[in-house]
């Protein structure tokens, strides 16, 4: 459906990433963790399309949507600049979100970079659920690193990794995952969203533990809406492969689906 929300605030979180506020009450009644709002940025032709932008929150009793973004050209540096009061035209929510069980025990979050943004709306649900909940994030240097505390519910384990050593482990986050499985980690569910290289470690890591695993996918796209065939990924169905849209089937996917 279509939406004007009104813009609360827009603030840097840390490097290159921003934290936008918007109000749309009907909009934050619907929407639900690994969805994405497609926003028209500006009201000039230029940039012409939406821009996808994954919901790293969404509260119905204040009417509120919290989208987490990086600068990564001209669009997103328009809407760095939006000003409170300003009124987005926004297309959501689409796509289809994370599934959860009722399941009690714990699930683990692996984050790498930008794609933190829907784990953060997953945590916060997972955890009124009252499950236990560990985040695994991971970026390029400590610059990168959003301020977790304000983001997260505080019983939230948070485990940090960056490529530089400036914050916790130095290294990849699927590394640092891979050596809490070590030491005895058996999370029930496991949810992941990042770069496609990172989805591939993990699922690749994952044949040999074997647990559940969702994968929320980034992709370009232009319709989002299942209609340009854009943002297409090959999906394993049974013997046969076929093709599925990021946009509309996910973005998220249980990972023995995708074939990279
Ligand atoms: Fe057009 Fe997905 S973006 S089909």
């Amino acid at each position: 459906m279509l939406f004007k929300a009104r813009v609360e605030s827009v603030e840097e979180l840390a490097r290159h990433s921003y934290y936008l506020l918007l109000r749309e009450p009907q909009l934050a009644a619907q929407s639900r963790p690994g969805q994405f709002l497609h926003i028209r940025i500006g009201e000039s032709l230029v940039p012409f399309l939406r821009r996808p932008f994954s919901l790293a929150g969404a509260c119905p009793q204040r009417g509120t949507l919290e989208v987490i973004f990086r600068l990564a050209g001209e669009g997103t540096a328009i809407l760095s600049r939006v000003k409170k009061g300003a009124v987005l035209n926004c297309l959501g929510p689409l796509g289809r979100g994370f599934q959860f069980s009722a399941s009690r025990l714990p699930a683990v979050l692996l984050a790498g970079g930008a794609g933190v943004a829907p784990l953060l709306f997953l945590a916060r649900a997972l955890v009124g659920k009252k499950r236990r909940v560990a985040l695994f994030y991971g970026a390029a240097s400590r610059d990168d690193l959003l301020p977790l505390k304000r983001l997260l519910p505080r019983e939230t384990a948070v485990h940090l990794a960056t490529d530089d050593g400036s914050s916790g482990y130095q290294g990849r986050v699927t590394d640092l995952f891979a050596g809490a499985v070590r030491q005895g980690m058996q999370p029930v569910e496991l949810y992941a969203c990042g770069p496609r290289p990172m989805l591939q470690v993990l699922t690749k890591k994952n044949e040999a533990w074997n647990f559940p695993l969702q994968l929320s996918l980034e992709e370009r796209m232009a319709c989002g809406l299942g209609a340009c065939q854009g943002c297409a990924v090959s999906i394993r169905q049974g013997e046969k492969s076929t093709y599925r849209m990021v946009c509309s089937d996910g973005p998220v996917f249980a990972a023995q689906e995708v074939e990279w």
